[in-house]
Parts: C-alpha cells; sequence; structure tokens
C-alpha cells in the first residue's frame, strides 16, 4: 500500500455555517440577489458543502479555473480535475457586483447556501471543451450541457452553506463524506474498495467487485451515483431497488451501500481522477476502475470518444497525488465453457465469450426479450421489467413535424381516431394550434418563443409518456436541436419517440394555403412564416416521413398506424 494513503481520508472541508450563523443569514439573504440552482449546481453543491469535492472551498474563479482547465490543477498546484463553476444568465450576472453576496436556492426557494462572488466572468467554452473533454462534439453530454444548456457567465467564490439540499427517497442509503468515514471507522474497516456506477449492477458487476474486494483484501463500498448521469441512463429509482438485491448477494457484514448525488459530466479519464478524489474524501483507500470508466459513449461520427482504458491509465498517473490505490480492471465478460466470469486477458483463444453490453441490455428491456441467467439476477431483471413495461404499454410519442399546411393535423387527427378505435391505450392530442391557444397564447414565432413553445410541448409529452400514454403532438418545429431535445425528455421519461416528418413540398403547401397565410406571408403582411422568410431544418433521420402530395388522410394516417405496430407499440386486431 502507498504510503501516501491515510486509511479513512484526508482533511475534510465541510462548508456549513453553525446554527447561529446560519440563522443570521437567513434573515440577511432576503436582501441578496437570488439565484435558483439548477439540477446539476444542485448536485455541485450538496458536495462542495459536505465535503466531497475537499479541498474545493466553493465555485471556482479564473485563477483556479484557468489552471483546472488546462493542467487539472488548482492555482496552488493541488490536483483537481473538472472546473466546478456556477453558471449563471447575462441577466443575473447584470445585477450582481463583485465582493457582492449571493443567496443560492433550490427549485423550491429553500435558501441552501450564500456566496461570496469573488469573480464574474465569460469563459471560453470550447477552450474549456476542448481541454476537459478532449472534444466539441455536442454529443458529448459534457459539451452538450457547456455549450447548449448552461449558461454564459461563470460565478466563482466561497460558499457557506445553510440548509442541506432535501431529499426525500432511499434516505437510509445516503451518507455524507464523514459520515461514511465514521461508519468505517466503527465497523473497523481500514481498506475500503469503492465502486463506481451509474448502471443496474449484474453478476459481472458483483464477480468484478468481488474480485476486487479480494485481491485488496479490504472491504467494499457499492457507491452509485443518483445525482445526474447519461442522458438515457436507468432512473436511479429503479437502479437502487436493484443494488438492495444485490447487496445480498455478498457475504454479510463485507459490503455497503451509499447513495452518491453526483452530476456526472461523462468526462472519462479526467472524470475517473475527479471519481478517485471524490472517493478518497468518502474515506476509501482503493477504486475500482473497469473498462470506458465514465464513457459518453459515441461521437457525431459513431467513434468512441476516449480508449477503453484511457481512464485506468490517468488514475493509475495520479493515484499518489490522490492517495488512492487504484483496482484497474480488463473488461469482464463470461465465458462459456467454464460457466464463470473472467477478465478478457485471461481467456484463452479458444473458449467462447459471452456478452450483452448496457445498450443492448436496455434496448432488450424495451422490446420485452429474455435476459439470460448468466448474465442477470432474476431479482433484479425482474425489478427491472416493471421500469421498462413490454412496449405496448409504454409511453409513446408520436411527433409529426413539418410545413404549415403539409397535413400534419389532419394526420394526427385521423392517428388519433384510429388508435381510440382499436382502444387499450390513452391519447392526448397536442395539436400545434391547439397548444398555442391552451399552453403558449402568450407566444410569438421568434425562434425564442418557437423553442418556448416546442419544449412545452415536449415537457407535457415527457408526463404523458411516465405515465404510459401516447402522445400525439403535431407543431412545426423547424429546428433540429430542439426537436432533439424532445425526444431526449421523452426518452428520460422510459418513453418512444416516433417522429414523423410530413414532408409535403412547400409549392404544395402553398398551393393548398388552406389558411391563407401564405398569401399573407408572400404579401409581406406576416413575417416570419416558416418556408418564406423563415428556416424549417428538414429531419434527416425520422422513423417516418409521408409527402401527402398523392396520399390522403386516411392512407396516411394508416402509414403511421403501421409504423406503431412494427415499432412494437400498438398490437393490431
Ligand atoms: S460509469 O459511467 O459509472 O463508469 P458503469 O456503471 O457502467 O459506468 O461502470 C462502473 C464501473 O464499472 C467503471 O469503472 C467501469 O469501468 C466498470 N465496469 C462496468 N462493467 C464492466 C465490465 N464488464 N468489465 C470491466 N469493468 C466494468
Amino acid at each position: 500500500m502507498s504510503k501516501l494513503i491515510e486509511p479513512h481520508g484526508g482533511a475534510l472541508k465541510e462548508l456549513y455555517l453553525d446554527e447561529a450563523a446560519a440563522a443570521t443569514e437567513k434573515q440577511r439573504a432576503t436582501d441578496y440577489p437570488s439565484w435558483d440552482l439548477n439540477a446539476r449546481q444542485l448536485c455541485d453543491i450538496e458536495l462542495l458543502l459536505n465535503g466531497a469535492f475537499s479541498p474545493l472551498e466553493g465555485f471556482l474563479a479564473p485563477s483556479d479555473y484557468d489552471r483546472v482547465v488546462e493542467e487539472m490543477r488548482l492555482s496552488d498546484g493541488t490536483l483537481w480535475p473538472m472546473p466546478i463553476t456556477l453558471d449563471v444568465t447575462e441577466d443575473f450576472a447584470a445585477g450582481v457586483a463583485e465582493g457582492q453576496r449571493i443567496a443560492l436556492r433550490d427549485a423550491e426557494g429553500v435558501l441552501v447556501a450564500v456566496m461570496d462572488v469573488a469573480a464574474i466572468y465569460r469563459p471560453d467554452r470550447e477552450r474549456e471543451a476542448r481541454a476537459v473533454f478532449g472534444t466539441t462534439d455536442v454529443a458529448h453530454p459534457g459539451v452538450d450541457y457547456l455549450f447548449n444548456r448552461g449558461n454564459t457567465v461563470y460565478l466563482g467564490g466561497r460558499v457557506y452553506g445553510i440548509s442541506e439540499p432535501a431529499h426525500y427517497d432511499f434516505t437510509h442509503l445516503r451518507r455524507t463524506p464523514r459520515e461514511l468515514r465514521e461508519r468505517f471507522a466503527k465497523a473497523g474497516w481500514r481498506r475500503v474498495v469503492a465502486f463506481q456506477t451509474r448502471n443496474p449492477m449484474h453478476r459481472a458487476h458483483v464477480e468484478l467487485t468481488f474480485r476486487a474486494a479480494k485481491q485488496a483484501e479490504a472491504n467494499l463500498l457499492i457507491h452509485p451515483v443518483v445525482g445526474m448521469t447519461k442522458p438515457g441512463d436507468v432512473d436511479h429509482y429503479s437502479r437502487v431497488r436493484c443494488y438492495e438485491h444485490v447487496l445480498k448477494k455478498y457475504p454479510e457484514a463485507t459490503t455497503d451501500l451509499a447513495l452518491l448525488p453526483l452530476a456526472m459530466r461523462m468526462g472519462g479519464p479526467r472524470e475517473a481522477v475527479w471519481h478517485a478524489i471524490i472517493r478518497k474524501n468518502h474515506g476509501c483507500t482503493h477504486f475500482i476502475i473497469g473498462r470506458d470508466h465514465a464513457g459518453p459513449g459515441k461521437d457525431s461520427a459513431g467513434e468512441e470518444f476516449y480508449g477503453p482504458y484511457d481512464a485506468q491509465h490517468l488514475v493509475e498517473q495520479y493515484k499518489d497525488e490522490v492517495g488512492i490505490e487504484v483496482i484497474p480492471f480488463q473488461m469482464m465478460v463470461y465465458v462459456k465453457e467454464r460457466a464463470e466470469y473472467a477478465p478478457i486477458d485471461e481467456v484463452d483463444e479458444d473458449e467462447t465469450v459471452l456478452q450483452i453490453s448496457g445498450t443492448e441490455f436496455r434496448r432488450r428491456m424495451r422490446e420485452g426479450l429474455e435476459i439470460p441467467d448468466w448474465f442477470g439476477y432474476p431479482e433484479v431483471v425482474e425489478e427491472l421489467r416493471k421500469t421498462f413495461p413490454p412496449k405496448d404499454k409504454q409511453g409513446v410519442t408520436i411527433f409529426f413535424t413539418g410545413l404549415s399546411g403539409s397535413g400534419k393535423s389532419t394526420i394526427a387527427n385521423a392517428v388519433m381516431a384510429k388508435l381510440m378505435e382499436l382502444g387499450g391505450r390513452r391519447v392526448t392530442l397536442l395539436d400545434g394550434d391547439l397548444v398555442r391557444k391552451h399552453l403558449s397564447s402568450e407566444l410569438g414565432f421568434s425562434k425564442e418563443h418557437r423553442d418556448l413553445n416546442i419544449q412545452r410541448i415536449g415537457f407535457v409529452a415527457s408526463e404523458i409518456a411516465k405515465n404510459g400514454g401516447i402522445a400525439i403532438c403535431a407543431p412545426i418545429a423547424p429546428y433540429t436541436a430542439t426537436r432533439r431535445r424532445v425526444r431526449e425528455m421523452v426518452e428520460e421519461a422510459n418513453g418512444g419517440f416516433m417522429e414523423v416528418h410530413v414532408a409535403t413540398p412547400l409549392e404544395v403547401c402553398e398551393a393548398r394555403d388552406r389558411k391563407g397565410l401564405y398569401a399573407k406571408a408572400r404579401a409581406g403582411i406576416i413575417t416570419g412564416f416558416t418556408g418564406i422568410d423563415d428556416p424549417y431544418e428538414a429531419p434527416q433521420d425520422p422513423e417516418l416521413a409521408i409527402d401527402t402530395t398523392d396520399c390522403n388522410p386516411d392512407e396516411a394516417a394508416q402509414q403511421v398506424i403501421l409504423k406503431l405496430e412494427q415499432l412494437g407499440y400498438i398490437t393490431l386486431r
């Protein structure tokens, strides 16, 4: 064991004020500018305040930020791989001055912390993406946040905790770094291997962790991320129920389970170093890094962003500085002839390797396909079946997009009627005009307002998907990025998404001119009209494209129904 390892972590920086100071700040805070933390920021602040991000004392100011981005170090030279920054809007930043104290609140308005704003700065986000994630491709979730979801101004400064972010789920499994250290000390656990995960655990993971603990002669901490993970992952509620089943597979009192409210960035190698520091802060002495740790998946060209063992190598390089031992693992695979798991480098050439990737597993669950026994525990699979009901019971969004007059509403209404006739599913129609009347009556047709309108539709559709219903949407939705966002929202709600491009050409739509709008647009009476003086970005890869030039609404609706059946969302009688 390396000398630098202290059994229960190094100095812990907890940033909460004592009760009296917190009470005073609560009163004063009504006069401070107040920022509502988004989901990711709320995760960050929780781990800042409870010391999981020690030695950080707040959100990074430029002197630390620049060096973290360029060299993975704070300005004093301490290793820190991930920029922890507070991104705010231009509007909010305009109302704050350096040296001022601000209030940081959760979505319900509860005061979580106050912050002394030491610096207000506009980061070079492209440089940050390149240096931290090695790419500017927005298929990378960390880059997507940076470019599309986050705000443009960063505030840096010391934070002071007032009240712990509230959690009402799995409270018996939530532990701060201090609590975990105390728990280990009490149990006499001097060597603890941490296992990071954002996926359900199956036999391979149990085998891997089991071997790691044995090899390190240590106890095991299963330490799954329940803050934010990769879009499309299994939700944490389902996962934690699975972990509770899996915990029973280990010899009693050797293994512990605790939840980590971390917002992952999917930053591969850099993220792995960050994970190791966080585990060290939680009192762990060893950290498992397998294949493709914190991997963001494939880039826009279909290539992996990082090499499968890049993360392992980077953490190995810094392990002494972090003060944690790395337990590296080659990919664990099932060897058919031996009927057991083994690291791939220990498999002979003439042996048969069986594997199911995370993506393939989710596909099988969504399709209601069988999961072999060698792969998963029956209890876990059964638990996940509740999360992924068979396709014809899953929520689904049918999203029509196309020019005005292309036939979207007509087909949508026809599809609705056909689904009602079939019965057995709950259907909601979110037609473009209907939505603009009931949900978005105050909005116009600027890019900003169009996006807002579509986001609202996406929100409602994802809520419907959560409850297993069918939402039929029929807005123009001219922008690819916004349509992609809706798809993500629905898929995050475990719903299916079927994009239907009503690809009737502009000339045909204009010739029909059912509402007389094209004539008005041509005459300049209305401006910003899609197809005339406003853009329409046609879908590149829709599930279905229909040109209504030579087909009637009934035929078009029939195509949609057949596609729904083909994708498994409905069963035709
Ligand atoms: S991660 O984003 O949190 O890294 P995941 O939950 O899939 O994703 O993996 C958690 C840890 O287990 C990572 O260190 C990963 O490399 C390792 N791991 C997962 N599956 C395997 C496997 N089959 N073989 C080796 N390591 C694995």
